[in-house]
C-alpha cells in the first residue's frame, strides 16, 4: 500500500505534491520521491529513504521547478525501503518516470525477457519492470506514450495505480488503474491525481474516480480523457466531494484505530491475494515451495512473539497441530531468549511481528539461529530487521498500521498462519484435497463475513457506553477462541486503561470466579460448536453470581441469547476461522469504551508502536 499524487497546471507542482504526500503518509512512509519536468525541460527525479519530511530536507538544494509532476510515498512490497527502491522510477533512457501503487505479480518473467533484450535494472522493485516495459514498447513501435502504456498494461498481471511522465511531452500525464485506487481532481486550468481525495479537496471538490482497466490522459490544454486499456472511450460522472480537511489524514475516520478495524476485509483480501487461487482450490506459498522440506521434516515448531503477535501465535499452535500434526510450542520472545531453550537443527522457529523491529523477538531469532534452527518470519513491515534476519517467511500485507493497538495486523497474522497450516498440511498429506478446498473456500468468504460483523458497529458503540465506568473486565473463550479472549482483554487494557483478564472459560472455576459479582462484566466468546454445552454451563455459572455477560455468539443462537445481558452475533463459519470474526467486535468494544472515556486511542500512554528496546 502506498500513496500517489500528481499535478499539472499553472502553479509550481512540488509544494502541492509534498502536501499531498503528507496527507497520504498513513498509506506508507518508508521512502518517498517526486518527479517534475523542470522549467528548462529536464525530467528530474528526487527521492529519499524515510518520511516526507526527509524528502523535503533532501530537496532543499535541488531544482524542483516545474508545473507538471508526480510523487509517491512508499510501503514496500518488493525490495527493502531504500533510495534505489523508492519511486518514481526512471526508464533506462531517462525519458520516462513512473509511480506505482500495487503489485506487478508477473514482474519476474517480464524482467527476464527485458534483461535478455539488454535492459538493466537499478532497483529490486516490481515497479521498475513496468516503466522499462513501457519504454521498450515505445521504442519498438516508435509510438507515443499512451500506446506504449496500453501495450504494457495488456501484458501485466497484478494490481496497480500508476502515473507516468514523458520528458518529451511536458503537457501530459498518463495514469491508469486496476485494483488500486485512483482519483482525478478537475480544477480551473489545473488537474490533480491521487490515491484518494485527501490531497485534492483543498483545490477542487470536483472528482472523477477512475475504474479498473482504465487509462486517464490528463492534458494541460485539453483536460481529462478516459479510455479503456483496449482504447474504447469512456465517460464518467464528476462527483462533488465534501471532506473535512482536519479529518482526512485518517481517511475520514475519527481515529487510525477505527480506520484500521474497518480496513480489515480489504486487508485480508490483500493478504490472501496471489496465495489462494480465485476458485479456492489451491494454495501456494513461495517460501513453502522453496523450503517445504524444513517443515515436512520438522521435529517441532516453536513460535516466538510478543503481545498481540504472541496471541496470534497461540492460534497458530492450534491451527498447525490440528492440520499438520506437528507439535508446536509458543514462547514469549522475552522469556525464550533467556530460558536456555532446547533447540536444534531439526526445529523450525516461527517469529511473528507486526513492526519487524521488536527487540525481544529479534534476540530470540538470533538465539534460535545460533542453535541451528531454521527461522521463518511472519511480518508486516517489509524490509524490517526481522524480515531480513529470518531465513524466509511471509509478509501479511495489511498495509501500515498506525494505531498503537494492533488490530488489522492481528487478523492478518492469523490469516497467514491459517494459510501456512493448510499449506504445510497439504505438503505433509495430513489433509485431503476435499478438506483443503472446503477450508480455502471458507477462508475466501471471511472478508465478506467481517463486513457483516462491522455493520454492528453502532450497536457495539451504544453497548460500550454502559461499561464506561467498569473497573475490571473478564474475557472468556475456549479452544481457538481462548487467544481471542486474551487479545480482547489486551485491547481494552491498552487503550481504556481498564483492568481486564482473559481466561480459558473452564479455568474460571479454578479461581477467577471469586471476582464475579454484579459489578463484573464478562465477555464470553461462545461460538464453539464442539464445546457448546460446556460454554453454556460456564455462562450459567456467571449468571448465578449476578455477573453481567456480553456474549459473542453465532447468528440464530437462541439459547445463549436468552440467558445473557448483551449479544453480538457473528455469521456462521468453520471452527478454526471464528477467531477472525470474533476479534472484530472485541476490537470495537475496546475502541468505543476508550472513546467514551476520552482516552487517546491512537497513542495510549506509556506504549509505543515498535518496541525496539528490551
Ligand atoms: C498490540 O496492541 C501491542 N501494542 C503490542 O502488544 C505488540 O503486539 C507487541 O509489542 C509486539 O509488536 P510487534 O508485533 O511489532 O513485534
Ligand atoms: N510494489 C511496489 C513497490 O514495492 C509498490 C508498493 C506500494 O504500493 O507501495 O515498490
Amino acid at each position: 500500500m502506498c500513496g500517489i499524487v500528481g499535478y499539472i497546471g499553472t502553479q509550481q507542482a512540488c509544494p502541492i505534491l509534498l502536501k499531498g504526500l503528507r496527507r497520504l503518509e498513513y498509506r506508507g512512509y518508508d521512502s518517498a520521491g517526486v518527479s517534475m519536468i523542470s522549467s528548462t525541460g529536464e525530467l528530474n527525479v528526487f527521492k529519499s529513504k524515510g518520511k516526507v519530511d526527509d524528502l523535503e530536507s533532501f530537496l532543499e538544494d535541488k531544482d524542483v521547478t516545474g508545473t507538471i509532476g508526480i510523487a509517491h510515498t512508499r510501503w514496500a512490497t518488493h525490495g527493502v525501503p531504500c533510495r534505489e527502491n523508492a519511486h518514481p522510477h526512471f526508464s533506462s533512457t531517462g525519458t520516462l518516470s513512473l509511480i506505482h501503487n500495487g503489485i506487478i505479480e508477473n514482474y519476474a518473467s517480464i524482467k527476464e525477457r527485458l534483461k535478455e533484450k539488454g535492459y538493466t535494472f537499478v532497483s529490486e522493485t516490481d515497479t521498475e519492470v513496468l516503466v522499462q516495459l513501457i519504454e521498450y514498447y515505445k521504442i519498438k513501435y516508435n509510438s507515443d506514450l499512451l500506446s506504449a502504456v496500453q501495450r504494457a498494461l495488456s501484458q501485466v498481471i497484478g494490481a496497480y495505480a500508476i502515473a507516468v511522465l514523458d520528458k518529451n511531452n511536458p503537457d501530459e500525464i498518463i495514469a491508469a488503474r486496476k485494483a488500486s485506487p485512483l482519483a482525478i481532481g478537475l480544477g480551473d486550468g489545473e488537474y490533480f491525481l491521487a490515491s484518494d481525495a485527501t490531497p485534492i479537496v483543498e483545490y477542487t471538490k470536483k472528482l472523477i474516480y477512475v475504474e479498473d482497466n482504465e487509462i486517464a490522459i490528463i492534458n494541460r490544454h485539453s483536460g481529462v480523457n478516459i479510455i479503456t486499456i483496449q482504447g474504447k472511450e469512456v465517460s464518467h460522472e464528476v462527483s462533488e466531494v465534501n471532506l473535512d480537511l482536519g479529518a482526512i489524514e485518517k481517511g475520514g475516520y475519527e481515529h487510525f484505530m477505527l480506520k484500521e478495524i474497518f480496513e480489515q476485509p480489504e486487508c485480508l483480501l490483500n493478504c490472501m491475494r496471489g496465495r489462494i487461487n480465485d476458485e479456492g482450490t489451491d494454495i501456494r506459498f513461495s517460501s513453502i515451495i522453496d523450503y517445504g522440506q524444513r517443515f515436512i521434516n520438522a521435529r517441532r515448531l516453536v513460535i516466538v512473539a510478543c503481545g498481540t503477535s504472541w496471541h496470534a501465535g497461540l492460534i497458530g499452535k492450534s491451527l498447525i497441530e490440528n492440520f499438520c500434526r506437528i507439535p508446536v510450542e509458543v514462547a514469549y520472545a522475552s522469556e525464550f531468549r533467556y530460558s536456555n531453550p532446547v533447540i536444534s537443527e531439526e526445529d523450525v522457529v516461527i517469529a511473528i511481528s507486526q513492526s519487524g523491529e521488536t527487540a525481544d523477538t529479534l534476540a530470540a531469532i538470533e538465539l534460535a539461529r545460533s542453535k541451528g534452527a531454521f527461522v521463518y518470519g511472519i511480518v508486516n513491515s517489509v524490509g524490517s530487521s526481522i524480515a531480513r534476519n529470518t531465513h524466509t517467511g511471509s509478509y501479511i500485507h495489511v498495509g501500515p498500521e498506525i494505531g498503537v493497538a494492533s488490530t488489522k495486523a492481528f487478523t492478518g497474522q492469523v490469516t497467514v498462519l491459517s494459510m501456512l497450516a493448510l499449506c504445510i498440511a497439504k505438503e505433509r498429506n495430513t489433509i485431503t484435497q476435499e478438506q483443503l478446498q472446503e477450508a480455502l473456500q471458507e477462508l475466501l468468504r471471511i472478508p465478506d463475513k467481517i463486513r457483516e460483523v462491522l455493520k454492528q458497529n453502532d450497536t457495539i458503540a451504544s453497548l460500550s457506553r454502559t461499561f464506561t465506568y467498569a473497573h475490571n473486565f473478564i474475557y472468556l473463550g475456549r479452544g481457538y477462541n481462548y487467544p481471542v479472549a486474551l487479545e480482547g482483554a489486551l485491547k481494552l487494557k491498552e487503550i481504556s486503561y481498564i483492568h481486564a483478564e482473559g481466561y480459558p472459560a473452564a479455568e474460571m472455576k479454578h479461581g477467577p470466579i471469586a471476582l464475579i459479582d454484579a459489578e463484573m462484566p464478562v465477555v464470553v466468546v461462545a461460538t464453539n460448536k464442539a464445546l457448546y454445552e460446556k460454554i453454556l454451563s460456564n455462562i450459567q455459572e456467571i449468571k448465578a453470581r449476578q455477573g453481567r455477560v456480553i456474549a459473542v455468539v453465532v447468528k440464530g443462537d437462541d439459547t445463549i441469547s436468552k440467558l445473557v445481558d448483551y449479544v453480538i452475533e457473528l455469521p456462521e463459519t468453520v471452527e478454526f476461522l471464528y477467531p477472525l470474526l470474533a476479534s472484530i467486535p472485541l476490537q470495537l468494544l475496546a475502541y468505543h469504551i476508550a472513546v467514551c472515556k476520552g482516552k487517546n486511542v491512537d497513542q495510549p500512554r506509556n506504549l509505543a508502536k515498535s518496541v525496539t528496546v528490551e
